[in-house]
């Protein structure tokens, strides 16, 4: 009786726990999509922007692919003249009115010397860009946050640009409109931390969904799995929290506040998949909100240049983003 009750409750407790949908199938370049961003021009042509191959440019006729690599986005590297000009990584790409505006980072691994730079194009392909430089996000040693992972907020021609990585987690600004600077007289307040271990969160992205503004960022240890990985858990993994103020008061399902260590897991290591992140949410015309991000494939390899691209469709019935 004893045994017959513990078996029986072993499968339901596995199968809540490892409750999420494969990525849908993706083909062409689908490898080395290190922190993508995604968006889709008027056309239906897709394009993916990444991290590293000076901001690399893949574009595919779907969602789906086949993805073909195009190109750098900023051949020439950063104009802004620091360390890793030459090495920018973690794109974010918004349309606002007729133009495309890509924002990377310029920094170097684990240095709090970093910058957001700003490239303008009118049709997102290569050798269309102009590198502006510096957008004015940018950190040195002794600020509460490192500027890295830029991702802007179009509220109805208001823009707000949300940033950060460890130190004490994601900050947002205001900026000017048109993007490309922060607004004068704006200053950053920080809307999501982690105040345990390593403080190891980064990669915002803000997706507006009814009356909510949902914060996703990527917790955990991004990078080098194949020479040092984590404890189990301890990988990258992809949560959420939401507010009806765009810029204060997140939190996540169980109410805890996102500036003291709140997260709702939306995606994780399962099956094959492990230490997804880097994520974005696209509204795709016939898939719907589509969470895309990156990730290994264990069946793969472990490797920074062996992460691959993910896509599931999100559902937001329950008022909270749940891959399908
Ligand atoms: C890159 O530099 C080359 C040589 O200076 C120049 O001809 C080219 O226009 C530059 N490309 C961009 C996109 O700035
Ligand atoms: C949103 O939060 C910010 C920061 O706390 C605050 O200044 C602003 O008044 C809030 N907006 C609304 C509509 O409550």
């Amino acid at each position: 009786m004893h045994n017959a009750v513990v078996f029986s409750i072993l499968p339901f407790c596995s199968a809540a726990f490892a409750a999420f949908a494969n990525p849908l199938p993706c083909s062409g370049v689908c490898v080395n999509a290190h922190d993508p961003a995604l968006i889709r021009r008027d056309d239906g042509t897709y394009f993916r922007f990444s991290t590293g191959g000076k901001i690399a440019i893949h574009s595919a006729p779907s969602i789906q692919g086949p993805w073909v690599y195009q190109g750098a986005a900023i051949p020439n590297g950063s104009k802004i003249n620091k360390a890793g000009k030459d090495d920018l990584w973690a794109p974010d790409v918004t349309k606002v009115g007729d133009t495309y505006y890509l924002y990377y980072s310029v920094s170097s691994f684990g240095s709090q010397d970093s910058a957001i730079g700003v490239a303008t194009s009118k049709s997102l392909d290569v050798n269309s860009w102009t590198d502006l430089g510096a957008s004015g996000v940018a950190s040195t040693v002794g600020k509460p946050y490192n500027a890295i992972d830029g991702n802007l907020m179009n509220d109805g021609g208001n823009f707000y640009m949300s940033f950060g990585s460890f130190w004490s987690g994601i900050y947002q600004v205001k900026m000017a409109n048109p993007p490309t600077k922060v607004a004068s007289g704006s200053s950053s307040s920080q809307i999501a931390f982690v105040p345990t271990g390593a403080h190891a969160q980064e990669g915002a992205f803000m997706y507006k969904y009814g009356s909510y503004y949902y914060l996703f960022f990527s917790v955990g240890q991004c990078c080098g799995f194949d020479s040092s990985r984590p404890a189990a858990g301890a990988e990258y993994k992809i949560q959420v929290c939401r507010s009806s103020n765009l810029s204060s008061s997140f939190v996540d399902k169980s109410e805890k506040s996102c500036t003291s260590g709140g997260g709702t897991t939306v995606l994780e290591s399962h099956d094959w998949v492990y230490g997804p992140g880097g994520q974005g949410v696209f509204n795709d015309p016939s898939l719907g909100p589509v969470l895309y991000y990156h990730y290994v494939d264990t069946r793969v390899g472990y490797a920074d240049g062996q992460k691959q691209f993910g896509i599931n469709k999100l559902a937001f019935t329950s008022g909270w983003p749940v891959v399908v």
